[in-house]
């Protein structure tokens, strides 16, 4: 069979820790499915790389990752040293864009074993898979723009401006991705706007939700303003199925909801260029957490599982749910595997990865 490249792009911080555990994983499911991945890893797009270069990336990085078929990808940022806006657009943001990775896509579903902080009204817990939702984030335009500027600096007149921008192709693509996900799962849509008070792309963007809505009957479709919605998804979290918002919004919803299934360290995410055109890049949700890093105690299943992620859309979908049947497996209450601080436990990052990497080749 003909192998997949994938380059591999650690980062900062808790990045280079969970990686090599995404990197065993996907190597045991290589072995056990008869996969060819071919993996090279760079040692751009972070902190140590700047302080040689001057820059996050080489300047032919387009070329060097244009030819990959994924980029897997650790956590970037170390705001200690360089600033975030700095780092940031000068290697993530710059892939999204230029590989026109415009659906971020963000599953967010309570695991088996791990403790929700949420109960319902009446006190009790949700079981697992009772929250199970896929918030499908747009991920080249909206708020994340670089239009705009700073005049009169430094005096009394001070102002700053930046555009948010909304194109009917940037906005239809994505919601079209999303109501083609909410058929294929429970036939609900969510979509997050705040179109009270941003009064001219908000509008903009229900006016399209509605426009999509009507090719797809079959889909029961919600819109709420995000200021309400952060409250349902802590109120009633099962009520969610696929969630759609813009670029800030989703990017808010996304750690909001993993953080409502008891850690953002297991939440991974997929930016798909769906066509195929370039390269998509398969990243955990949080970042590169300054706070814990060089400890050995960062959760690895975000990384895990988007790495399971990058299996299905290489094709590999049985890969891809066995990865995720194998972390379950983990997590499971008596599995006696060991867990991270922030399930709970004491075990470090290369613990739960082994634990991980074991399940998956014991046949998950
Ligand atoms: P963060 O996600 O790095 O950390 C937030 C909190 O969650 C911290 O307390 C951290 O310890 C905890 N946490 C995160 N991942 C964890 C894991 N796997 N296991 C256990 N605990 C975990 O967010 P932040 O602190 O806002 O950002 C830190 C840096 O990362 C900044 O430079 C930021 O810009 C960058 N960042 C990068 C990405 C990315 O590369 N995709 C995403 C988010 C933030
Ligand atoms: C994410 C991150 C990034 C984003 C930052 C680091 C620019 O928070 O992937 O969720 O806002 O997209
Ligand atoms: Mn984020």
């Amino acid at each position: 069979t003909l192998g997949h490249r994938i380059a591999v792009i650690p980062g900062d911080g808790i990045g280079t820790e969970v990686m090599p555990e995404g990197l065993r994983v996907l190597e045991a499911a290589a072995s056990r499915f008869g996969l060819d991945l071919r993996f090279e890893t760079f040692d751009f797009a972070c902190w140590p790389y700047y302080e040689r270069h001057g820059a996050m990336l080489p300047p032919d990085w387009q070329d060097i990752l244009g030819g990959f078929d994924a980029i897997y990808f650790g956590a970037v940022g170390w705001p200690e040293k360089i600033p975030d806006h700095v780092s940031l657009w000068g290697s993530l943001l710059q892939f999204r864009r230029a590989f026109d990775q415009y659906v971020n896509l963000r599953p967010a579903r309570l695991m088996p074993g791990v403790r929700a902080p949420l109960v319902r009204a009446d006190g009790t817990p949700y079981a697992p898979g009772e929250i199970d939702m896929l918030i499908v984030r747009e991920n080249t335009e909206g708020e994340y723009s670089s239009i705009g500027g700073r005049m009169f600096e430094g005096t009394e007149r001070e102002l700053v401006v930046q555009e948010t921008v909304m194109t009917r192709h940037g906005v239809d693509r994505v919601l079209r991705f999303a109501f083609e996900q909410a058929r294929r799962r429970r036939g609900r849509l969510t979509s997050a706007t705040k179109s009270n008070g941003i009064a001219i792309t908000m509008p903009y963007w229900d006016e399209r939700v509605r426009a999509m809505a009507a090719a797809y009957p079959d889909v029961a479709v919600d819109q709420y303003h995000i200021d309400i919605l952060t409250a349902h998804f802590v109120q009633r979290p099962d009520r969610f199925d696929v969630v759609v918002a813009s670029n800030l919004f989703g990017d808010i919803l996304s750690d909001l909801a993993p953080a409502c299934t008891g850690t953002i360290g297991i939440a991974p995410s997929a930016n798909l260029n769906p066509e195929r055109r370039f390269p998509s890049l398969f990243e955990p949700v949080h970042g590169s957490a300054p706070d814990i890093a060089g400890r050995g105690i960062a959760n690895p299943i975000g990384q895990i599982w988007s790495g399971a992620l990058m299996l299905d859309f290489l094709g590999h979908r049985e890969a891809h749910d066995a990865i995720v049947r194998a972390i379950e497996a983990a997590l499971a209450p008596g599995s006696g595997a060991p867990r991270t601080p922030d399930l709970g436990g004491r075990a470090g990052t290369a613990d739960l990865g082994r634990a991980i990497a074991e399940a998956l080749r014991a046949g998950a």
